[in-house]
């Protein structure tokens, strides 16, 4: 077992995880839309921002927050990430547990490959599920019904999928091709990863058991993640979220919002929270960096809905950065996966763990006692005079 003991940050996961995957798999996970330069940009824009230290006010910060009547233990939690188990055997189960063991949020995709009931059991807190608008809405009801029956309370809807992605690190490395999976280039890649490789033989291929009974049983290959693709409605108008508000009695949030016109509408239609996403920079290279827009959209609805935020979020003076911006909540996609690509469940605690421990020594760096009270005088303006410059009183 890789030893983590000088594993400092979610950058030192990813190489760690980079040598222990498949090429195909790594790429998957850490590739953006074109040739990442959006995936470059979410990091870039949250270094830029640096934040305002305040002294001698002997603070323990509080790092818990509560959302929708539910206490979390940190201002974290786990985005939904598609085909998890395929990156890494059993991953979708090392995430549910490691939400559970830190009670944190944890948001299961519609292309999940564990079943949304068997993700409740393990995650013992309620979990989060994440919708792409479906073209039926008997499909939609059908599954808004087991979500609902799994115990699920908060529903999130990913709206910025509106086409298929061009990623050129798939496109290169032919993980976008039909037969993919059977090819040698494929057999090629799974052989120089061993320990991945008998995960998998162990696991049984992988399913997309949310949308099994309306694509049938067959293990996850290009040819059911076209038909699953075929369920999706790319051409998503603001009256289809009209529908789900009118089906789904839990919390909904709308997810890949970034122009705060976008956040204004999700509201009026009954919205209970704002996801501010690129994606993770996977869908649109030339996307804004979504802590820029962050700003703006907070700007903008205030304390209308509940504001959370992801792209980039490696550390916990980013989560930290986040909250300054005006995010209830900060979630990442990769970083735990980079986690798990590691060294399995425990690399995703250790992932968890950098984050916590982060969040709290920035807040008390910063001298404010709790997450939510963070805003943006937290942040040091660059277009100030500076502090010593003041004339003396
Ligand atoms: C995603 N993301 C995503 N989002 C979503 O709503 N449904 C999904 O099925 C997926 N699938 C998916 C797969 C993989 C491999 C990644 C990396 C991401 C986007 C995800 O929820 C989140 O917005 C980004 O991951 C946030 O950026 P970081 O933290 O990964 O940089």
């Amino acid at each position: 077992m890789t030893n983590l003991k000088r594993v400092a940050t979610i950058g030192d996961l990813a190489r760690l995880a980079r040598r222990r995957m498949p090429r195909f798999a790594f790429d998957y996970l850490e590739g953006g839309a074109g040739d990442d330069k959006g995936v470059i940009r979410n990091r870039q824009q949250l270094d830029r921002i640096l934040l305002r230290p305040t002294l001698g006010c002997g603070v323990t910060p509080e790092i818990s927050v509560s959302l929708f009547g539910q206490n979390y233990s940190m201002p974290f939690g786990i985005a939904p990430t598609g085909p998890n188990n395929l990156l890494w055997p059993g991953a979708d189960a090392m995430l549910a547990l490691v939400a559970r063991t830190n009670n944190i949020p944890v948001v299961l995709s519609t292309m999940a490959t564990t079943a949304v009931e068997r993700f409740a059991e393990i995650a013992g807190i309620s979990p989060w599920f994440q919708l792409y608008p479906l073209r039926s809405d008997k499909v939609a009801d059908d599954l808004l019904a087991r979500v609902w029956g799994a115990g699920v309370r908060v529903l999130v809807v990913t709206i910025d999928v509106t086409t298929n992605a061009i990623r050129n690190r798939d496109v290169r490395g032919g993980f976008n091709e039909p037969g993919f999976l059977r090819s040698r280039r494929f057999l090629m890649d799974a052989a120089r990863r061993p320990i991945w490789l008998l995960g998998q033989l162990k696991q049984g291929k992988p399913r997309l058991p949310n949308l099994t009974p309306y694509i049938g049983a067959s293990s996850l290959n290009w040819e059911t993640a076209r038909s699953a693709g075929d369920l999706l409605r790319h051409d998503v108008r603001w009256e289809h979220l009209k529908f789900l508000r009118e089906r789904w009695k839990g919390s909904l949030i709308i997810k890949g919002i970034l122009d705060p016109d976008d956040a204004v509408r999700a509201i009026e239609l009954g919205a209970d929270g704002v996801w501010v996403s690129n994606h993770g920079g996977r869908q649109f290279e030339s996307a804004p960096a979504s802590i820029d827009a962050l700003p703006l959209i907070k700007a903008r609805i205030g304390n209308r809905a509940k504001l959370f935020m992801d792209g980039g979020i490696r550390s916990g003076e980013d989560i930290v950065k986040a909250g300054a911006c005006g995010a209830d909540m900060a979630f990442s996609g990769r970083s735990l996966l980079y986690g798990i690509g590691a060294a399995d469940a425990v690399g995703a605690q250790h992932g968890l763990k950098i984050l916590r421990d982060g969040t709290f020594a920035a807040l008390a760096q910063l001298g404010c006692a709790a997450y939510h009270l963070l805003d943006s005088k937290w942040i040091w303006r660059t277009d100030e005079p500076a502090l010593s410059a003041r004339a003396p009183d």
